[in-house]
């Protein structure tokens, strides 16, 4: 793919100086990367960043987590909504603690068998927490790269999810893919937004 080079590029350069400061992405722990990962499957940053760090002071381990009982677990998510992410993340921790040991497992395609975990969210925690060379297509990026190819998608069909899918994985680099990916989904939130984005400030069509 002729641009991506230049995508790479622009885009790991931009989340390095403008990326938002978030706990997580302090964090090496896949623990923490995962439950950052399951909040933000329905909820904004600015929303779930509060229920982080308490659940992180209450349940600061997956083995605590697994230990948990699931009224401790569900209210510890009172508010966010969407009650399912929370059943399957304790679920999937007593999982981690019967098969794999008490370790997440490493690989994006180990990690959508656990249950809360699909295709987007595994190639997340894989990226960004075991440095695995794969993509991660959300509804952010699933706007953006439509928008940096200047292609026209019929939304929600199976062959555009699939190309999407493609592009996205020819675009994600060897070296830091975790970077990468969020830059991508970071650039979709806060610049190509689904309306008025703003083009000015895109870090790939500047100089
Ligand atoms: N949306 C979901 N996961 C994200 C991440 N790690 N960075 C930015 N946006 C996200």
């Amino acid at each position: 793919m002729q641009q991506a080079p230049h995508i790479r590029k622009s885009l790991l350069q931009w989340f390095q100086e403008e990326a938002r400061d978030l706990p997580w992405r302090k964090s090496q722990d896949p623990y923490h990367i995962w439950l950052s990962e399951i909040l933000l499957q329905q909820t904004r940053v600015d929303q779930g960043l509060p229920y982080y760090e308490r659940f992180l002071v209450a349940l600061p381990t997956l083995p605590a987590l697994a230990a948990a009982s699931e009224d401790e677990v569900l209210k510890l998510w009172e508010g966010l909504g969407y009650y399912t992410r929370a059943r399957n993340l304790h679920k999937a921790a007593r999982q981690v603690m019967e098969q794999h040991h008490g370790s997440l497992p490493e690989s994006a395609e180990i990690l959508q068998l656990l249950p809360g975990v699909g295709r987007y969210t595994a190639g997340a925690i894989a990226s960004i927490a075991f440095n695995e060379r794969v993509p991660v297509v959300d509804g952010n990026v699933k706007r953006v790269l439509p928008r940096l190819f200047n292609i026209a998608m019929p939304i929600g069909e199976s062959a555009t999810e699939k190309k999407l899918w493609a592009i996205a994985d020819a675009l994600v680099p060897e070296s830091a893919p975790g970077d990468f990916n969020q830059s991508m989904m970071e650039l979709g939130a806060r610049i190509c937004t689904p309306r008025k984005p703003d083009c000015d400030s895109c870090p790939v069509f500047s100089e």
